[in-house]
């Protein structure tokens, strides 16, 4: 039996986790930090990371705890070393370092986008490959080809926001508290998703990249005309609901056909999801009533799965560790994906 603790910082959630042999989630701890950055409707990265220094060895004691571990009985310590906000990826790194030195632990940096995929293995360790993957985020929208457990190839990516961005910003023109996805999906459930048609940019016809700029726009537009003559109006919940329905639809169904696409591209055997936006349920409907996409073996992992958590990075780690050994102290943060395609 291996234990591995995953640690995770790399956006506005402090999390731990500690994972049994690469797929049972002993301990899942998390803190968000949603009530410091809500006022300003988006994660300020020294918000972020000063709220992580505070919170990361209380949420490793409670994963530990949790799982009824101690650090000795560890096998290994893996940490998201990219991509992320710097400041907010150094806390994470320093601790799991501190960690690994002070128990004689080998540690193991892991790639947070990359664990979003991996959560789809932990779900389902017999997922058919190739598999087509989307991870929608607030930081992410990227469709990848997966073919075993840390192998992915990059197929595509947004050009401009981030789905769970466009959804953010979405929500504020609304009126509609951050984060914007899960409102959003709450008010839309009252609203008509036919009220107005706004655009889903499929960019060329054969990309498999994603723009959402031009619906975020398009609904500004809406609200307060193409020369933004309007103040912005004053909508009663019947529009709000309407509003958040309609751009819902858009921005889910432009992520539901470039899946397709891709599916259809690579010839998938199955599908998975990830990131915040895979908690959204018209994606997992949509995804479903698809011709294509629904007669797939479908994997959406399980919600605490889905949103950033220490869980999936433990889970990839376990399977780094074993497939290319540890690494050094030296082991640095980076900002930037991986953009190799
Ligand atoms: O993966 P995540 O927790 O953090 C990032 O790496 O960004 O994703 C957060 C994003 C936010 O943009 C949030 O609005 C979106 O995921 N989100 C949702 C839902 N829950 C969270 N979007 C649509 N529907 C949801 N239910
Ligand atoms: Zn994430």
């Amino acid at each position: 039996m291996t234990l591995v603790l995953g640690i995770e910082s790399s956006c506005d959630e402090t999390a731990a986790a500690v994972v049994e042999d690469g797929v049972r989630v002993r301990s899942n701890a998390l803190h968000s930090q949603i009530d410091l950055h809500e006022r300003f409707r988006g994660v300020v990265p020294e918000i972020a990371s000063r709220s992580h220094t505070t919170r990361i060895l209380p949420i490793v004691d409670a994963a530990l705890e949790d799982a009824g571990v101690t650090p000795d009985e560890l096998d290994a310590i893996a940490v998201t070393s990219r991509p992320g906000m710097i400041g907010c990826l150094l806390v994470g790194l320093a601790a799991a370092k501190t960690l690994s030195w002070l128990f004689d632990k080998p540690l193991v940096g892991v790639d947070h986008v990359q664990a979003h995929l991996h959560a789809a293995f932990m779900t389902d360790p017999d997922l058919p490959t190739p598999s087509v993957a989307l991870v929608a985020s607030g930081g992410h929208t990227a469709l990848y080809q997966i073919d075993a457990p840390g192998d992915t190839r990059l197929l595509g990516r947004t050009i401009d926001d981030a789905a769970g961005e466009a959804l953010d910003k979405g929500a504020a023109l609304l009126g509609l508290p951050y984060p914007g996805g899960p409102s959003i999906e709450k008010a839309a459930l009252d609203g008509n998703p036919k009220t107005v048609r706004l655009p889903r940019s499929t960019l060329s016809r054969d990309s498999l990249d994603f723009s959402f700029s031009g619906v975020k726009t398009a609904l500004l537009y809406h609200l307060r005309g193409n020369g933004l003559e309007r103040p912005m109006p004053d909508l009663d919940a019947g529009e709000v609901a309407d509003l958040a329905a309609s751009y819902q639809q858009a921005v889910i169904e432009a992520l539901v056909k470039k899946l397709r696409r891709a599916a259809e591209r690579i010839g998938a055997r199955s599908l998975a999801i990830g990131g915040g936006v895979a908690r959204n349920t018209l994606l997992r409907e949509l995804i479903t009533a698809d011709p294509v996409l629904g007669a797939l073996h479908r994997v959406f992992p399980p919600m605490d799965l889905c949103t950033d958590n220490g869980a999936m990075i433990a889970g990839l780690g376990t399977h780094l560790w074993h497939a290319e050994g540890p690494v050094d102290l030296t082991l640095d943060a980076v900002a930037t994906a991986r953009n190799r395609r």
